[in-house]
């Protein structure tokens, strides 16, 4: 089995920034409450036109960059999202277009939040045979779209964003290596976090958008709670099969929904708090690109380094968990 790693990181959010005080004017609420409660300031939106790919897009060209390899040596394009441009074709296949990444297989993974680690895992499965030698895993959200601006237990969480990793063969020597992956889903629970509205259950109409249905729908507590279970459960499974304790791990780069949730978590599996990544105070809950922008984010700034040992952990709508563990 060949060894998979990490050869470039990417990232991309876009340049309007909504701080917490916007929804003080539109909203019974505070910069106080939000900040007490999420951890949030602010968060990107993307300006009326734009779509998921015109993030994803100078993600990938930035991962590829780094990782000095053109989009024709591409031989696959997973995108983890649940916002792409258009409900078919899907971001992957727009994606490879934009890239020109001609001799790619490209597809979409709708796992929510943990859409990054879900596309990880599949492409650590083409890799491995050998039969697919780089691969390009892209995490991105555009939730200001689908977020009710009248819900204020909603849409003061999300943001939108895209990151990106291009994954190549790795002799494990100072190259980095995905070293597991491991996914779950709980289908039971779908009804807890979803948007009802746009796809064939309830299709585009009048009536749908009158009724709100393309929006976000969420049991915040309820999501709370089985957000902190899973999310440490996964990342204990997974260093229990790598034989590693906490005191292993370099840096812990949880989904970025809420520091409270983030905070409780890194707690339970008992890593200093030092060692987490944090972005969701800047962007918001990004879904599937908090953890890819992170990523990018404390590679470029020189945190994490070739040779750490990086436990990611995260959780979102349907349920879908999960965690992976490499060295960078
Ligand atoms: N401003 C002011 N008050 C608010 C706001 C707001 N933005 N939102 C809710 N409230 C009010 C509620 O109306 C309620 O008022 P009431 O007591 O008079 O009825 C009160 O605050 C408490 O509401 P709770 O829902 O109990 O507040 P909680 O402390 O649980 O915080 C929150 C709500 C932030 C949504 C929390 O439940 C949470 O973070 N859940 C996880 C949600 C999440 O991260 N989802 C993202 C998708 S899944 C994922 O990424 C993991």
């Amino acid at each position: 089995m060949k060894k998979i790693g990490v050869k470039g990181t990417g990232s991309y959010v876009p340049e309007r920034i909504i701080p917490n005080s916007y929804f003080e004017k539109i909203l019974d609420t505070t910069d106080e409450w939000i900040i007490t409660r999420t951890g949030i300031q602010s968060r990107r939106m993307i300006e009326p036109g734009q779509a998921l790919t015109d993030l994803a897009t100078p993600a990938s060209e930035r991962a590829l960059e780094m990782a000095g390899i053109s989009p024709e040596n591409l031989d696959i394009i997973i995108v983890g999202t649940s916002t792409a441009d258009m409900l078919s074709p899907s971001a992957g296949c727009i994606l490879q277009h934009r890239l020109g990444a001609k001799n790619a297989v490209a597809f979409d993974i709708n796992a929510a939040c943990p859409g990054f680690i879900y596309g990880l895992a599949v492409a650590q499965k083409f890799m491995q045979d050998g039969s697919h030698h780089h691969a390009l895993v892209v995490g991105g959200e555009i939730i200001s779209n689908r977020i009710d601006y009248k819900d204020k237990a909603t849409c003061v969480l999300f943001g939108d964003g895209a990151g990106a990793t291009v994954l190549g063969h790795s002799d494990g020597n100072g190259d980095g290596e995905i070293l597991s992956t491991h996914l779950n889903s709980d289908g039971n629970l779908w009804s807890l976090l979803h948007v009802p509205g746009g796809g064939s259950r309830n299709p585009p109409s009048h009536q749908m958008l009158n009724a709100g249905l393309h929006y976000v729908k969420m049991q915040g507590n309820e999501v709370f709670k089985y957000a902190v279970r899973t999310m440490v459960d996964a990342a204990r499974k997974t260093m229990e099969s790598n034989g590693i304790t906490s005191g292993d791990i370099d840096w812990f780069i949880p989904h970025q929904a809420n520091i409270r949730i983030m905070e409780t978590v890194t707690e339970g599996l008992g890593i200093p708090f030092e060692k987490v990544i944090v972005t969701v105070h800047k962007y918001g809950n990004t879904s599937a690109a908090s953890i890819p922008t992170a990523l990018d984010e404390a590679v470029r700034s020189g945190r994490i380094r070739r040779g750490d040992l990086i436990l990611m952990s995260s959780f979102g709508a349907g349920f879908t968990w999960g965690a992976a563990l490499l060295r960078y």
